[in-house]
């Protein structure tokens, strides 16, 4: 059989660059044809795979685009938006396979996200489904650690309150959380080099930093090094963000759940820069023994990190600082909460580029090639 034709859109982004380098890692260049793409180089030279590709192809290209058996986009929603229905009208068959939300709440996609929803995944591809959606980040890391109580029946509902990394708002937000940081630093490092100068000056001076016209707030809107921003993406109804309105949307379509089971808390943006972090109040259908509780989220996927409740091994272990750049969902501080019987607390934390984005893309890409 022909080789597939796989083209790679927003290979250059975070998340394009995050999803390549995984793929390098896995050794998943081999035995396709890649074809890489771009909106401002065509003709120049593709990225150094370890695979044969031609020169780079404009990402408008229709004619190239639609001799691919896969597209995989991580370029962003306006180009989906402008893309995709014109391919699929042009009578393209091929799947799509897309970090963005455009097409995720569509009935003709499904999300992907395979430790947690491969039977709908089956489902969906077994009834000719060709739009492969990554879930939004939020969503699949809160899933990727509560799924074992899912699966369990075990779940009322869920609410969740988000300390979400830079990274999830774009690679220009993280630099200029940096920027912001070094903004501070610089600000205090005079009293911050004298051991006797107070506290309270010092926190003056950064705070007097925070509010100057100079300090960078381009890309975030307001500060965020040393503080946070407690609102996410667009408002929609009844005083939700669009971020807090995926919670429950995604969540259930993703487990395919009916009747449906409530998702819903507040979305914040802290400075962490990419490991979104959620504190959840799971109110469970009966009171189940925290025992019973570890060993089903424990058993739910190769990638859980469960951390006892306890203070020295949640700072090691349950931090956005040791958990960036790796695969494991750090879940810990379960612990049976004071609001009356079946509520339960816990903490995760995921980093937001890979199960968060690049890794169910990575994965269902390389379970499309694997099923030819
Ligand atoms: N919308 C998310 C965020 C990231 O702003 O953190 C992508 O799902």
């Amino acid at each position: 059989m022909a080789e597939q034709r796989v083209g790679f859109v927003g290979w250059r982004g975070m998340v394009g660059s995050v999803l390549l380098q995984r793929m390098q890692e896995e050794g998943d260049f081999k035995g396709f044809a890649p074809t890489f793409f771009t909106t401002s180089q065509p003709g120049g030279a593709p990225p150094q795979v370890g695979l044969e590709a031609p020169p780079l192809v404009a990402a408008d290209d229709l004619k190239v685009l639609g001799s691919q058996d896969i597209v995989v986009s991580c370029q962003g929603g306006d180009y989906t938006k402008s893309v995709h229905p014109r391919l699929r009208a042009a009578g393209w068959r091929g799947y799509w396979i897309d970090a963005a939300s455009t097409l995720r709440m569509e009935p003709g996609a499904v999300i992907v996200l395979d430790p947690v929803n491969q039977p709908v995944i089956d489902a969906a591809l077994a009834r000719g489904v060709r739009d492969l959606i990554g879930g939004n980040c939020t969503v699949s890391l809160m899933l990727m650690a509560l799924v074992g109580l899912y699966r369990r029946g075990w779940v009322e509902w869920v609410s969740s309150m988000t300390y979400q990394a830079a990274s999830g708002a774009g690679a220009a937000q993280v630099k200029e959380l940096v920027a912001q940081m070094r903004a501070l630093g610089a600000a205090a490092a005079a009293e911050l080099d004298d051991p006797a100068t107070s506290a309270l000056l010092l926190e003056r001076k950064v705070h007097a930093e925070l509010g100057a016209p100079r300090f960078p707030t381009q890309h975030l809107g307001a500060p965020l090094a040393g503080s946070l921003i407690p609102w996410i993406d667009k408002a929609v109804d009844e005083g939700q963000t669009r971020e807090e309105w995926k919670g429950h949307a995604e969540s259930n379509k993703i487990l395919g759940l009916s009747p449906e089971v409530p998702v819903d808390g507040l979305c914040v943006r802290v400075g962490a820069l990419r490991c979104h972090s959620q504190g959840l109040t799971v109110k469970l259908r009966q009171d189940v023994p925290l025992p019973d509780i570890e060993a089903a989220i424990a058993q739910s996927h190769p990638w859980i990190r469960l951390v006892p409740n306890e203070p020295r091994l949640t700072r090691e272990r349950l931090t956005p600082a040791t958990l960036s750049g790796s695969l494991e969902i750090g879940v810990g501080r379960l612990h049976k909460l004071k609001l009356g019987p079946g509520y339960l607390g816990v903490f995760t934390v995921g980093d937001q580029l890979l199960w968060g984005a690049a890794e169910p893309l990575r994965r269902v890409l390389v379970q499309l090639l694997e099923r030819q």
